[in-house]
């Protein structure tokens, strides 16, 4: 959800700027702008594009037509305004004195857009980005101050979210930026400075950044970074390396991103699990978690957005199952704007990919004030959720590239089973032996899950048999539904064919009205004392003309007497085989969005980090 970079330093700015972009598409967008000073004219360049990058890059020769060392980039993920050429960033202040680029949203633009209007500045987009721009402009020529104390004043005024980026004319080959609530992270060379909202751009360039905290601004000079609080005092900050790999970001010779997360996922589940299991022990103390704090608990609350969400879903079944822990779970969404009613000793589980999903960011601080403990699960190391909560239990997908989420999802899967068996058994739910057995399964998963990989060319066939299809229906009971949510957004993400799942059981409640002929009903089967009631359903919907296809573990083969086409895992411990089960239906949507031609990794409308409400 909009992407920014920035560079000064030797090299021409515009490759790299349009290079950190490329690497940030994967975020959503849908115009495209970088602006370079030149220091031969003394002018900065502002080029935009509608549409894809590419447009971008034909516009300015592969940056070639730009020169200069030093610039900003944005691909913008339109909110205020369509994606036009005028409502691309960079924008300029009236006057071209300042230019910056912005993810985010001023919530009272409005306002400021009066106030500035009052004082003869004119507009030529729709964005708030232009208004925050021009009233940084404002506050630097009125108290006639430098960059910082004027985009403090700036940041004083405005309401909202943004990572900004700016330049002003009077400071050639320096970059400013602020902070509050969008991602934004600072790498520096020992001849260059650049800046970008997630790691995956600058990699090819340093792997040693700095996080800035909200409310921070930074300056940007060739081979140096100074931080500043709101009052414009200088803030020391350490930097962090990155231990990823710079192959973990490519493709790595598979068609789309999506597919290459989905055969990362035994590593991603294996790499977490070997985190927190050692000698066949669950040891959570590295997020902070004691013994003491996790025998306390008599309520948790799980709280995501999408797919996080049906991580909590499938949270529910299981921790109360294993732990024995009423478990409340919510989209985050939703959470932050009703007024629960959290009981005593409860602890508030957030589940977050890139740990900047705003509605869940919002979530966590609203228990925080009500003096609720959260632990995090999240992905992405230095996060703001990462950063805000009180106990961070890291997973191990490594960075995710495609909007659809496959191994961050799988990670938190594993994640959540991990916490259940940990307090199951330390609050003698379960006894040594059956914690020792649990811990088995959940270890013998990442090689059950190559397993399932193997039989993709089956699941890619059926796909192109349905790829016309109007509507999929997902359905299950217990934790097969948890899963079917998941598969069934899989397959609406990436394939654009309407689907929904439900309870098996609601089926009969207004759901069946929808079935017709053909309607493909697709039940997830996994759950033994649950599965034969889901056949049930899913026969009611074949008696009104649907093909029914059944995923299920080996051994269940009575199943293929109730359906038309089924589709096996192996077996696993009813906890925990969700994680073999959802990989069939990543397949499912995959095949079906790439035999329909959609930009799988990229799908229309949608952001892989969505930073605003
Ligand atoms: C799922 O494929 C989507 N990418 C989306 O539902 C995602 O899970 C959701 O936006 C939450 O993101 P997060 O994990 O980064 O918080």
């Amino acid at each position: 959800m909009c992407g920014i970079v920035g560079y000064t330093g030797n090299e021409a700015a515009a490759p790299i700027l349009l290079d950190g972009l490329s690497k940030l598409e994967y975020r959503g967008y849908d115009s495209a702008g970088i602006a370079v000073f030149d220091p031969e004219s003394r002018e900065t360049a502002v080029v935009r594009a509608p549409g894809r990058l590419l447009n971008l890059v034909q516009k300015t020769d592969g940056g070639a037509a730009v020169p200069g060392n030093c610039g900003i980039g944005h691909t913008r993920w339109a909110t205020h305004g369509e994606p036009t050429e005028a409502n691309a960033h960079p924008h300029h202040s009236a006057g071209d004195l300042v230019i910056g680029a912005h993810n985010g949203i001023i919530e009272n633009y409005q306002e400021l857009k009066q106030k500035l209007l009052r004082h003869d500045y004119t507009f030529y987009s729709d964005t708030d980005t232009e208004v925050a721009v021009n009233l940084v402009d404002y506050y630097y020529k009125k108290y006639n101050i430098g960059p910082i104390d004027a985009i403090a004043k700036a940041m004083v005024r405005i309401r909202g979210t943004y990572a900004l980026a700016l330049m002003f004319r009077d400071y050639p080959g320096e970059i400013w930026v602020a902070r509050k609530d969008s991602p934004l992270i600072i790498g520096l060379t020992d001849d260059a400075a650049l800046l970008a909202s997630d790691v995956p751009a600058i990699l090819k360039y340093t792997r040693t950044v700095y996080y800035i905290d909200n409310l921070e601004m930074a300056r940007l000079t060739p081979g140096h970074v100074t931080f500043y609080d709101l009052n414009g005092d200088a803030v020391e900050k350490e930097s962090t390396e990155i231990t990823w790999d710079a192959e973990a970001a490519e493709k790595g010779g598979y068609e789309h991103f999506m597919l290459k997360e989905i055969h990362e996922q035994p590593k991603a589940v294996r790499d977490t699990l070997g985190c927190y299991i050692h000698d066949n022990v669950i040891d959570l103390s590295a997020t902070g978690l004691t013994e003491e704090f996790m025998r306390s608990l008599e309520r948790l609350y799980i709280i995501g957005c999408g797919s996080a969400y049906h991580v909590g879903a499938a949270g529910k079944y299981i921790i109360e199952d294993l732990a024995d822990i009423p478990v409340e779970t919510d989209l985050a969404s939703e959470f932050r704007y009703r007024n629960p009613r959290f009981a005593k000793n409860s602890l508030m589980i957030v589940i977050s990919q890139s740990g900047e999903t705003a509605d869940t960011l919002a979530a966590l601080r609203m228990a925080k004030e009500r003096g609720v403990p959260v632990l995090a699960v999240v992905n992405v190391v230095g996060s703001s959720i990462a950063r805000e909560c009180d106990y961070c239990m890291y997973t191990y997908a490594g960075p995710e590239i495609a909007v659809a989420t496959t191994k961050a999802y799988s990670a938190q899967l594993v994640s959540i089973y991990m916490l259940a068996v940990r307090l199951g058994r330390l609050r003698g739910v379960l006894d040594e032996e059956t914690y020792a057995a649990d811990i088995a399964e959940m270890t013998a998963l990442p090689d059950k899950m190559e397993r399932v990989l193997e039989d993709k060319e089956r699941i890619q066939w059926f796909a192109s048999k349905f790829a016309n299809a109007h509507d999929i229906f997902f359905v299950g009971r217990g934790a097969d539904y948890a899963i079917s949510l998941e598969g069934s957004l899989k397959m609406k993400e990436i394939s654009y064919i309407h689907s929904e799942a439900y309870a098996a059981g609601e089926l009969k409640h207004g759901t069946i009205s929808l079935v017709e002929d053909g309607t493909l009903v697709i039940g997830v089967l996994t759950q033994k004392d649950l599965l034969e009631k889901t056949v049930s359903n899913m026969t009611e919907c074949r008696a009104r003309g649907a093909y029914l296809m059944g995923l299920t573990s080996y051994g269940n083969y009575f199943v293929e007497d109730s359906d038309d086409f089924t589709i096996y895992v192996p077996k696993a411990e009813e906890h925990f085989i969700g994680s073999l089960a959802i990989i069939p239906l990543q397949l499912l949507g995959y095949y079906t969005g790439v035999a329909r031609g959609v930009d799988v990794d990229k799908p229309r409308n949608l952001a892989k980090s969505v930073t605003v409400e």
